[in-house]
């Protein structure tokens, strides 16, 4: 038998788990042990560290109900999300890279028909996205689902509003030639909640909690590969220091100021607003799988 040691600590832990059946639980358990005995050799934390993390990761699960989840914003602000995230979705070519869902986005969103206004009623200045969905080959998809969601104008999401019911969020279809044509209001850059032990940990740092202005999209056709993907406001003060790290370079779009008149769905418009032009490109299922 071997008594255990400092040294051999770690060994001895390994190869207990090394006891699962499940080939694929028995790996993920081995480099969990492995990689938390790393940590703790190289932090070397003392005791009183060790439970004021235990502490704090007690908040972060106690703060969790049906609406808050803690522990996913834990992995965002670490940028493990957005790693889980890359590894999962992996873009062959021109594809539009993905980033991460967020916790806002809410299921069975109003149908709006091409040009249909989801900003109805919402503060901010008025923003017209349009482009295409094509395939790898530039090809049209015709009839992709585009199911969108995005702060308005205050930086307010729906769930964040009481009482709102299909705020800042639709679903549209794309055109036989693949365009796209959506009546919304310029998002702007929001904090993500800083009142739980998130917040207070970030406080310690000179991190920023912000996120830069963005839309959100989930696009879905038959045949392709769907994507989670978000468009972002060039030149937005937080664009290079996205809290949750999820600024890839082709998701960032020019929103071009327009005077008043007439809009791309054809509206005459009273006040400036925002162009932004967006092609979405998806992989064919069988491509995306190739590539991962
Ligand atoms: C969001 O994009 O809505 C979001 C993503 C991660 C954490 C908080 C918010
Ligand atoms: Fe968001």
């Amino acid at each position: 038998m071997t008594y255990v040691t400092e040294e051999n600590l770690t060994d001895l832990a390994v190869e207990r788990w090394s006891n699962i059946p499940d080939p694929r639980l028995r790996q993920i358990m081995m480099a969990a042990v492995k990689h938390m005995h790393a940590f703790v050799r190289e932090v070397e934390p003392t005791q009183q560290e060790w439970f004021t993390a235990i502490q704090w990761l007690t908040r972060v699960g106690q703060i969790c109900d049906a609406k808050r989840q803690e522990f996913i914003l834990m992995s965002d602000v670490m940028g493990v999300s957005m790693l889980v995230d890359s590894i999962n979705n992996r873009a062959p070519g021109k594809a539009t890279p993905s980033t991460v869902e967020g916790p806002f986005h809410i299921a069975d969103s109003p149908e709006i028909s091409d040009g249909g206004n989801m900003a109805d009623g919402a503060p901010g200045i008025p923003c017209f996205v349009s482009g295409k969905v094509t395939d790898l080959d530039g090809k049209p998809i015709a009839g992709a689902m585009l199911d969108m969601w995005q702060t308005d104008g205050e930086g307010l999401y729906e769930a964040q509003i009481e009482g709102a019911e299909g705020y800042m969020r639709g679903i549209y279809h794309s055109n036989s030639d693949g365009s796209y044509t959506v009546r919304t209001v310029a998002p702007i850059g929001y904090t993500i909640p800083m009142d739980g032990p998130i917040g207070e940990l970030m406080r310690k740092t000179k991190i920023s909690h912000m996120r830069p202005a963005h839309i959100h999209f989930h696009l879905a056709a038959p045949g392709f590969k769907s994507l989670t993907t978000h468009i972002f406001q060039k030149g937005c003060q937080f664009i290079d220091t996205d809290v949750v790290f999820g600024v890839k370079e082709p998701l960032i779009v020019e929103f071009v100021q327009k005077p008043a008149g007439k809009a791309p769905n054809g509206e005459a418009i009273s006040t400036p607003f925002y162009e932004v032009k967006y092609d979405f490109v998806l992989a064919k299922a069988a491509a995306a799988q190739k590539a991962a």
